[in-house]
């Protein structure tokens, strides 16, 4: 099969592309990606001399550059990871949010109609459904209800890349899925944020009261969920894809803690993130009845390998952390951390 994913040098789509290569000695994969501060090709190191694989150095916001190369790769189907994909990102400048993640979307689907693609996976996220009141899990017929200009970006390309299943017949499928975590995640969110801290000994700063729940998947779990769509999913259908393991942040924070046997002195209570979303929880009944899937990774010991990965790669951490990322890491946290909610 040839394949054409986006954002394959991200933390999830070079997973995939990592996966894949590993697992179908008959894929090729043309990874279209514009290598943002997020796209980094030392996550492909292990498959860029691999003849099966090649990089198509693109912006999604070129509408013209991205017709050209799904031309070119003339491809069976389309995995669609590239995004702007940081909450507090979209918060600070929603702008690149919404070119990338809505536009973007529609430059791709337009080459895509264009070029015949045979079947087209969009992945998107549990936050289109916003917070869910404890006892509930969102199914996929859950109204939208999204809190962010993130999720709110990606709820709309999911629309639109359904629309074009339902105007133009193109096999579009949707998958959900809730917060993901393993190595080779940007160190901005909250797993590989805590970890890398934590082995710093800087300080980690918790949102609020730390009582926001989330559903961690680990990343191979995920991939391989897409894969089971991509191959066996029906068209025109949405699937979640849930890790069924729920926690609040603070407990994941003492995980962390106590697995890299660092001081609970290390928590600071910092100031909310607005908007933020309480609860997140889904149900990935479909997506296992329909597929098989299930997800294999325990949290523990997904957890144990990915603070491995980032002990014994602080070089990784060291590199993606210079340059644009301090002021990132200023601007989100320094005012933040002023207003300590002691
Ligand atoms: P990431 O931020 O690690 O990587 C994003 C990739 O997209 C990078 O390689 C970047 O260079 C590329 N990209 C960004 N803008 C681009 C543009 N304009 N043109 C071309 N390429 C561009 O993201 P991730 O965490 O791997 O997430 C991948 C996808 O999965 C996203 O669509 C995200 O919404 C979705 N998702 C992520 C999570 C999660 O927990 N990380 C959970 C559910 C869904
Ligand atoms: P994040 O990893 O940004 O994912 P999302 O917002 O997409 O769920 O955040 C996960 C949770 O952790 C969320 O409730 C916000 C919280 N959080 C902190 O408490 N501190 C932090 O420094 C970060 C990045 C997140």
């Amino acid at each position: 099969m040839k394949l054409l994913v986006t954002g394959g040098a991200g933390f999830i789509g070079s997973a995939f592309i990592r996966l894949l290569l590993a697992e179908d000695s008959a894929v090729q994969i043309v990874n279209l990606d514009a290598l943002t501060y997020a796209g980094n090709l030392e996550n492909l190191e292990s498959v860029s001399a691999d003849s099966r694989y090649k990089l198509a150095h693109v912006d999604l916001r070129n509408a013209e550059a991205v017709s050209q190369t799904v031309e070119e790769a003339a491809p069976d189907a389309i995995v669609h990871f590239a995004a702007e994909s940081h909450v507090d990102r979209s918060i600070l400048s929603p702008k690149p949010v919404i070119d990338t993640n809505f536009v973007g979307t529609f430059h791709l689907l337009e080459a895509a109609k264009k070029a015949g693609v045979k079947r087209f996976v969009h992945v998107s996220t549990d936050e289109v459904y916003g917070s869910i009141d404890e006892p509930n899990e969102a199914d996929e017929s859950a109204p939208l209800r999204a809190s962010s200009p993130y999720s709110a970006s990606k709820a709309g390309s999911d629309m639109l890349a359904l629309s074009y299943w339902t105007t133009y017949k193109m096999p579009v499928l949707v998958t959900r899925a809730s917060n993901n975590y393993g190595p080779y995640q940007f160190p901005e969110k909250l797993i590989p944020l805590m970890i890398a801290n934590a082995l710093e000994d800087k300080p980690l700063p918790v949102y609020g009261d730390g009582m926001q729940i989330r559903d961690w998947l680990y990343v191979d779990d995920h991939c391989r969920a897409i894969r089971a769509v991509l191959e066996r999913g029906k068209a025109g259908e949405i699937y979640n894809v849930g890790g069924s393991k729920d926690l609040p942040n603070i407990d994941v924070v003492h995980k962390i803690l106590a697995a890299t046997g660092k001081t609970e002195s290390l928590i600071r209570y910092v100031q909310d993130r607005p908007g933020h979303d309480r609860r997140y929880a889904i149900t990935s009944e479909k997506l296992m009845t329909e597929t098989g899937w299930a997800p294999q990774m325990e949290f523990e010991q997904g957890l144990a390998e990915t603070i491995r990965w980032y002990q014994e790669n602080s070089a990784w951490v060291e590199r993606v952390r210079s340059g644009a990322y301090r002021q990132y890491y200023e601007s989100n946290y320094a005012e933040r951390m002023a207003a300590d909610s002691d």
